[in-house]
This record gives structure tokens, sequence and C-alpha cells, in this order.
């Protein structure tokens, strides 16, 4: 099941790089050797999370693009990368309303661009009492007129790209056992509405002290569903964002492969936790973990601004 990566069963079954995705190489992730991209980019300069993280949109799109090319360079032919993201309301000091930006059109535009295939678009549904960033249905009460309506968001889209058409006769060439261990259960597949382009799954709740706070982690159960969807037994599933690890704790505890990419050297600590490391044994047998060009610290001074913003709108 394998492309002509050229690597071997003997590399660790999780390599971690701290760097900039953007000068990631062939020879840290080799062409064609990825099965499934599942991620979840930064939300642009969201005011929770990414206040001013990229001086502009157009910096913010110029990684989008990067991304999707390197995706495309990764995956194996017929693969899929699939984006969690949402449009983003950003402050940007115009009477409080702040701007929307459309980042689910503009990365499918640029994926598209780059190449890959629109392959499908599931929103994520939210219980709905969850309301993260601002109560903009809030407006219309207070002036119960025409256009002061802003609708609270509870959703966001995971967007399925394919690199080209996959060649299902590989499937026939799989051993049995992998076929076996690999195959899905239809019956929680309907149960749980697996089948249809809405899943209702709970976020991660904000709460104090959790692995992931100060991080926009997604569900563990989006990665689970999406592994088990498009990857076999023993397959490489690659995060290019990996923030806390949600989807290389997934992926390892289905018995396929990982590897991870991340720019904030801060969250290693974050990492270990979440997947139960021993980074004493940082070259052992099992994972790597490796620091690359542009790696950045990133998370303290964050979620500082992240505080500094709350203080303001108190
Ligand atoms: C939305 S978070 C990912 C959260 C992750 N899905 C989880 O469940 O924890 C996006 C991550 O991308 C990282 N990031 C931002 N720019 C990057 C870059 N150029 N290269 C690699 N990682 C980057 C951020 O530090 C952040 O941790």
């Amino acid at each position: 099941m394998s492309p002509e990566s050229g690597r071997s069963k003997k590399d660790p079954s999780l390599r971690l790089f701290f760097g900039d995705l953007r000068k990631m190489t062939s020879k840290e992730v080799a062409d064609g050797e990825v099965s499934l991209i599942v991620t979840s980019p930064p939300y642009f300069n969201a005011p929770f999370d990414y206040p001013d993280l990229f001086p502009s949109y157009e910096d913010y799109l110029e990684l989008i693009r990067s991304f999707a090319a390197q995706s495309r360079r990764v995956l194996g032919k017929g693969r899929i990368c699939a984006v969690v993201t949402d449009d983003m309301l950003v402050n940007e000091g115009n009477g409080g309303r702040g701007r929307k930006y459309p980042l689910v059109a503009d990365t499918t535009r640029t994926f598209l661009e780059e190449g890959l295939l629109y392959r499908d678009k599931i929103t994520w549904v939210k219980p709905s009492g969850y309301t993260r960033i601002s109560r903009r249905s809030g407006v219309v009460l207070q002036h119960p007129y025409p256009m002061y309506f802003y609708p609270d968001n509870i959703q966001e889209s995971i967007l399925l790209f394919q690199n080209g058409e996959f060649d299902y006769s590989h499937l026939k060439d799989a051993p049995q056992e992998v076929l076996e261990s690999s195959k899905i259960d239809t019956a929680r597949l309907n149960d749980e509405g697996w089948n249809l382009t809405v899943w209702n799954i709970t976020n991660v709740l904000p709460r104090a002290g959790r692995v992931e706070e100060g991080i926009a982690a997604f569900p563990e159960e989006i990665p689970r569903r999406l592994i088990k969807l498009f990857t076999m037994v023993g397959e490489t599933v690659f995060d290019p964002f990996a923030g806390s690890g949600t989807t290389l704790k997934v992926a390892r505890e289905l018995g396929r492969r990982g590897i991870g990419y991340e720019i904030d050297l801060e969250l290693k600590d974050v990492i270990k936790k979440k997947l139960g490391l021993d980074y004493n044994r940082w070259t052992g047998e099992d994972f790597t973990v490796e620091e690359r060009g542009g790696v950045r610290s990133l998370r303290k001074s964050l979620q500082t601004k992240v505080q500094r913003q709350r203080s303001v709108v108190r």
C-alpha cells in the first residue's frame, strides 16, 4: 500500500518536526509518502487564539498556498487532505463589529488552484449553547430592527480535497489481515451519522487547566472518523499544523503512522503530555523529534495578547 516514498518500515512510527511548514523539504516528508492529511490551519488573526499573528490577510493566504502545494507533494495519488477551518471575524476597530474573512472560500480556491480536486465538504456542528467568539445575535436583541442581525456561529467546515483520482485496485493488493482490521463499522457509521454531510460533535471545551489551553484544538472524534474512513492500518497520517497533537494521538491509537509539523516550540511539552511520550528518549526507535528552520515561540505571547484584548472588552 505504501507509495514509492523511499521510506522503510524501520522508520519510526511517529516523526515530529518543529519548524515552519513553508520550509519543509522532501528530506523530512518524502513525495507521496502520506496517505491522509488531517489538520486545522491557524484561524487567521482570530481574536481568541491568534491575534495579529499575520501582518495581513494576504500573508495568511500565502501560508495556505504553501500548505496546499506541500499537500499535493506529500500525498499519495488519489489520497485525501482534510482541512478543518472556518470564516473568521477579526476585530479591526470598525465600530466593534469586526470584519468577517472568507477563509473557507479562499482555502478552497487556493487548493483548487494548486491542483487538488474538491471531493466534499462536511459541516461540523457544535452544541447550540456554544458561541465562542461573540454573542453577535445580541445586537438584534438590543436593536430589534432590520439590519442589526449578525448570527452566532456554531459550525466549522471540514473541507476534503483529493490528490487526483484514487486507484481502487490498490486495495486488492492489501494483505487480508490489513483489510480486515481496516474495515469500517457500517452500523456505527449509520447510527452516529458519519454518513451525512453534517457531523454533530461536541467541541473541546475551554476548561482551565486542560492540556490544550490556548490552542484551537479540535475534538478527537474528527480525526478518528477521518482516519478510519480514508486510511488502512499501517498507513501514514500527516498533520502539518499539529498544535496539541490531536491527530497524531488518534493516529497512534488506530495503528497508523504519524508525522507532525508545528512552528511553536512551546507546544513540545503539550504534545508530549497528550501523546504520553517520554522525551528523555528523543531518538528512541518509535518516534523522533527534530527542530527545523523557522521554529518560533508563540504561545505565551499570543496568550498575553488574548488576555489584553479581553480586559479591553470588559
Ligand atoms: C488551529 S491550531 C491546530 C490545533 C490542532 N488541530 C489540535 O487539535 O491541537 C494551528 C497550529 O498551527 C501552528 N502554525 C502556525 N503557523 C505555522 C507554520 N507556518 N508552520 C507550522 N505550524 C504552524 C500554530 O502554532 C498552531 O499550533
